[in-house]
């Protein structure tokens, strides 16, 4: 059909090869998902390999191709170890969605030295890390899509969640200083901007019946977010529909952030 053939050639990741961290759970694993389905390969990155190969095993069975690798992205040593290995399964990716994050919490009073490390690591210095990796050989190859999933906290403090906001403010910043880097070559970089999304990470916050009311007040939409949220926004900014596309910040929030 007309129709179909015309979306293919705008969303189609047939052929093309992902690497998506945090994969396991929550968001990321509803981006895998959406990737995968839409014909990329996808290679998942996070720690718990339970969690890791029940992605895998759930998108195989369903005819998809994926692939999963364990490792700690808290460290330069583990995010150099788990690209090297990552690229091994279908070779060097040219979709990048850093998704893996962590929220410690504690408010900025009172926030030590290892939480600032621990979620620079993470939710900043991976990132990085992964851009400098793949970035200039997508560039080289003329096509490339990076991903980097942020917060409304990178535009706003939110319930006392001390450096967490810092980290995600400086991965928006990452993506613009990327999208300046590689966006001639073909490489689009943009974030992700999620406002509130029931997942495991924000456990407590899910688990209080008045402040989920009260946070899906806040939306337009009327209702907080959900990790499938994420699946049309994901494809079509690796897609190639999107080329023309970077250095942005796409709000999926149901317009918490505009109310
Ligand atoms: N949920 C929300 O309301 C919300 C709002 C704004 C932004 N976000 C952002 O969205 C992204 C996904 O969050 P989510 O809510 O989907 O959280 P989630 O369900 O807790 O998923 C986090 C993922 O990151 C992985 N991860 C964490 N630390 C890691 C490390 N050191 N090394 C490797 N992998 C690691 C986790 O796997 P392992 O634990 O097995 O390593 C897991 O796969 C995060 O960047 C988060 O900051 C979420």
């Amino acid at each position: 059909m007309e129709s179909q053939a015309y979306l293919s050639e705008l969303f189609s990741l047939e052929g093309r090869v992902a690497l998506v961290t945090g994969g396991s759970s929550g968001i990321g694993r509803a981006i895998t998902e959406a990737l995968a389905r839409a014909g990329a390969s996808v290679v998942i990155v996070a720690r718990r390999e339970a969690e890791l190969a029940a992605t895998v095993d759930e998108l195989t069975n369903r005819g998809c191709r994926a692939a999963w690798v364990s490792g700690d992205l808290g460290t330069r040593e583990g995010v150099r170890t788990v690209a090297d290995e990552a690229a091994e399964m279908f070779g060097e990716p040219d979709t990048l969605v850093n998704c893996a994050g962590i929220n410690l919490r504690p408010p900025l009073g009172e926030t030590g030295d290892d939480v600032w490390d621990t979620t620079m690591s993470v939710n900043l210095e991976a990132p990085y890390l992964l851009g400098q990796r793949f970035g200039p050989g997508m560039a080289e190859r003329g096509f490339g899509r990076i991903m980097h999933v942020t917060s409304q906290q990178a535009h706003r403090a939110f319930v006392q969640s001390g450096v967490y906001g810092v980290s995600k403010g400086a991965l928006e910043s990452l993506a613009r200083s990327q999208a300046e880097a590689w966006s001639r070559y073909g490489v689009t970089c943009n974030t992700l901007v999620p406002g509130f999304v029931m997942t495991p990470l924000n456990e407590r916050l899910s688990s209080d019946p008045e402040r989920v009311a009260a946070l899906a007040a806040r939306t337009m939409a009327g209702r907080n977010g959900v990790a499938e949220d994420f699946a049309g926004a994901a494809v079509f900014l690796a897609s190639r529909a999107s080329a023309y596309i970077t250095g942005q910040s796409v709000f999926v929030d149901g317009g918490f952030s505009v109310h």
